[in-house]
């Protein structure tokens, strides 16, 4: 096999960002090798501790220089110390629309021996990918304030929602369901109250739906949706949906297959013109970072998607292998492990398989 080499841009960020993003490392160049894949990696400062020294969150320049990578991994931003959404739009939002990270893939599946809250629920019937929309909806920042803290103050949040933004994800979440072995696509949104949006997003999926005879199409609105990953998750297997419902749902995804730890996610670029971003759905939790106590499970999965992404299934499939061996000694014998060991065994698991 021909070695190739990826430039990946690593931000760690802030809190537990930089420790688990280490370990995620790690794992990456214990299997590379053996999938002909070498990493270059340059690592950015970006984070609450850039904008405290220089009142910056991405510079232009910077993001010149993300661009000329093939991949991103990211820790997490965010910090007490800094007013709410500076950094979320400044840095994480910023990136993502400047880098048409169209697809927000977050899988939800529940690995073998983890705790779910659901009853009578197992890993046969919690294996979902949800594609959420990442440019548009009301994340798009389309809006304004007027007549502002006086009484009369009118604030909009207008959802944006274009052919093209919408065919492209629905497009991405077919091909996605057509790969699987159910192959069945759920669209979820409030078609019934957000009538445009919503039908344009229903037109969408029946037009492109054509094309793929073989996924069977589905409809659930988002608060039934809510209600049925609690209580009939096996419903599921690929879901399409809007970007600000793709939030909510997945957080419910999270708490279904065993927490925050293990949520991955990608913000992917499907025509690789600008380069992915991969991160675990987890912040940058000020409360134990410092302590050896983050999970670093759920940046080491998105280094598995990263993988997938990179063309390395094999490579990727290794270390989901990894993490699931983990997982199921994790379940029998209880886990008091730090950051850093956990890391150690994922590592000696990766290598043991090749
Ligand atoms: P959070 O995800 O950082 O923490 C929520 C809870 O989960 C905390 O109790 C934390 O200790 C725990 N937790 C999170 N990740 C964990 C891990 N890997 N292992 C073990 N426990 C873990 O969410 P929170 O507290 O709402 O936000 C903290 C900061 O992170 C804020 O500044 C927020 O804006 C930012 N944030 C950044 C995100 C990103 O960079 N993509 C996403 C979510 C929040
Ligand atoms: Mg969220």
């Amino acid at each position: 096999m021909g070695e190739r080499t990826v430039k990946l841009a690593v931000i760690g960020g802030d809190g537990i960002g930089p420790e688990v993003v280490a370990e995620g490392l790690r794992v990456l160049s214990a299997v590379a090798p053996a999938h002909g894949l070498s990493f270059e990696t340059t690592h950015y400062d970006l984070g609450a501790r850039r904008w405290h020294a220089t009142g910056e969150t991405l510079t232009d320049e910077v993001e010149q220089e993300l661009r000329g990578h093939d991949a991103i991994l990211l820790g997490a931003v965010g910090d007490p110390s800094v007013p709410s959404g500076v950094l979320e739009r400044g840095l994480l939002l910023r990136l993502r629309f400047a880098f048409s990270h169209y697809v927000n893939l977050r899988p939800v599946r529940l690995y073998p021996g983890v705790a779910t809250p659901l009853a009578d629920r197992g890993p046969d019937d919690i294996d979902m990918l949800v594609v959420r929309e990442g440019t548009e909806g009301p994340y798009a920042g389309m809006g304004g304030v007027l007549r502002k803290g006086t009484p009369d103050e009118i604030a909009t949040q207008d959802s944006v929602n274009t052919r093209m933004g919408v065919e492209r994800v629905v497009r991405y979440a077919f091909a996605k369901a057509a790969e699987r072995p159910r192959k069945k696509l759920t669209l979820v949104h409030k078609d019934n109250v957000l009538t445009y949006a919503g039908d344009l997003w229903q037109r969408t999926v029946r037009a492109v739906g054509e094309e793929y005879p073989q996924v069977s199409v589905d409809y659930s609105h988002v608060d039934a949706a809510a209600m049925f990953f609690v209580n009939q998750p096996e419903r599921f297997d690929v879901i399409v949906t809007d970007n600000l419902f793709g939030d909510i749902i997945t957080d419910i995804g999270a708490a279904i297959t065993g927490g925050i730890g293990l949520a991955a996610s990608g913000n992917i670029n499907p025509e690789n013109a600008f380069p992915s971003m991969f991160e675990p759905v987890h912040g940058s939790a000020p409360d134990i970072a410092g302590q050896g106590k983050a999970d670093p499970t759920a940046t080491v999965l998105s280094v598995a998607l990263m993988l997938d992404h990179l063309g390395a299934p094999e490579a990727a499939r290794r270390v989901e292998q990894a993490v699931a061996e983990d997982l199921e000694v994790r379940a029998k014998e209880g886990s008091t492990r730090s950051t850093s060991q956990i890391g150690d065994d994922l590592v000696a698991r990766v290598a043991r398989q090749g």
